[in-house]
């Protein structure tokens, strides 16, 4: 059964990094999983209000297509040593209405992305600390801390042969591997 895995990322710039990164990995992915990614650009900040009055469409859409993935990859840029608040903000809007998050249980894995030397780490373990509220089984080895990055990809955007292409591809395959186990008939699973 192919495993569909829902891409966050936490840029909405054309240009993105974290994006570039995020296609990659879809194709270095493994036979049995799917990648593909779910847009948060257009997602009003959370309300409470603006939920109890009948949520906003894209919320409901983005509900949807995490609901019905196996599991959520974020790859992610840092700001100011956190995630990016539109990145929170998505976390927020899938995380209700109370007790129907659309995150629950799902597998997930964290890559973040910088063309700092430090590689995101501050954004990839604030997000972290939201995805174990969130009941998540969260990948652990191998770490993903990109820094450098922007001299990763070509004119294309293709990320370019080397060390770091081999790391994404072990990457993703390893997160293959952690799906079958702690996904929802894995046998981690009761
Ligand atoms: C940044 N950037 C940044 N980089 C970093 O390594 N640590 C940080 O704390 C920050 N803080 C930060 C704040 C804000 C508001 C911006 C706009 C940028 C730089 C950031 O990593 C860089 O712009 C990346 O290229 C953004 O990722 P994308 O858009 O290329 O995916």
């Amino acid at each position: 059964k192919t495993r569909n895995v829902a891409v966050i990322v936490g840029s909405l710039r054309k240009d993105s990094l974290n994006r570039k990164a995020a296609l990659a990995l879809a194709d270095l992915a493994p036979e049995g999983i799917e990648l593909s990614i779910v847009e948060i650009g257009d997602l009003p900040h959370y309300d409470e209000d603006a939920e109890a009055a009948g949520p906003p469409s894209s919320w409901t859409r983005f509900r949807e297509q995490v609901k019905v993935s196996d599991a959520v990859l974020f790859v992610t840029p840092e700001y100011n040593r956190s995630v990016p608040g539109v990145l929170k903000n998505a976390i927020d809007v899938g995380s209700r209405p109370y007790g129907a998050s659309a995150f629950s249980g799902k597998p997930a894995a964290v890559m973040s992305l910088s063309q700092g030397a430090i590689g995101g780490f501050g954004a990839n373990h604030h997000l972290r600390q939201s995805l174990v509220f969130l009941d998540m089984p969260i990948l652990q080895q191998p770490e993903a801390y990109v820094g450098n990055a922007g001299s990763l990809f070509d004119e294309n955007g293709a990320l370019v042969p080397g060390d770091t292409r081999d790391f994404f591809k072990s990457f993703i395959e390893t997160f293959a591997k952690w799906i079958e186990r702690t996904g929802a008939d894995g046998e981690d699973s009761q």
